[in-house]
C-alpha cells in the first residue's frame, strides 16, 4: 500500500535513538530529510549513487530480507563508507515497504562524502 505510514528509529553511534516516520515507496534517504533529522552531511548527493554519506547499517535479518540485493554501483559506494559491515546498505536505495515496518537501524560514526 503506497502511502501507508511506517515508523523507522535510527540509532546513533552513542546508542541515542531517533524515531522517525515515513511512508511505504519512501527510501530511507526521504525520511531522514522528511523528519528532518540532524545527520552531519548525511544524504549529501541526493540519492544519485555518488557519496556514500547515507550508509546505514541494518539488521542482519532485514538485511537477508530485502529483496533487492545491492547493485554494482552500490556496492563501490559501500566501499568508500567508513565503519562498513557486513549488513551495510546505502539508505537512498532502500525503499520502505509495509514489511519494514519498524525498522532499526545503526547510523555509522562517522560520515564520509566520496565527492570530497
Ligand atoms: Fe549519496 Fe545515497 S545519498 S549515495
Amino acid at each position: 500500500l503506497l502511502g501507508s505510514v511506517v515508523k523507522v528509529t535510527f540509532i546513533r553511534a552513542s546508542g541515542e535513538k531517533i524515531q522517525a516516520k515515513g511512508k511505504v515507496g519512501d527510501s530511507l534517504l526521504d525520511i531522514v530529510v522528511n523528519n528532518e533529522i540532524d545527520l552531519d552531511g548525511y544524504g549529501a548527493c541526493e540519492g544519485t549513487l555518488t557519496c556514500s554519506t547515507c550508509h546505514l547499517i541494518l539488521p542482519k535479518e532485514i538485511y537477508d530480507s530485502l529483496p533487492d540485493p545491492p547493485t554494482d554501483e552500490e556496492l563501490d559506494m559501500l566501499d568508500l563508507a567508513y565503519d562498513l559491515c557486513d549488513t551495510s546498505r546505502l539508505g537512498c536505495q532502500i525503499i520502505m515497504t509495509k514489511e519494514l515496518d519498524g525498522l532499526e537501524v545503526r547510523v555509522p560514526t562517522t560520515i564520509n562524502d566520496a565527492r570530497a
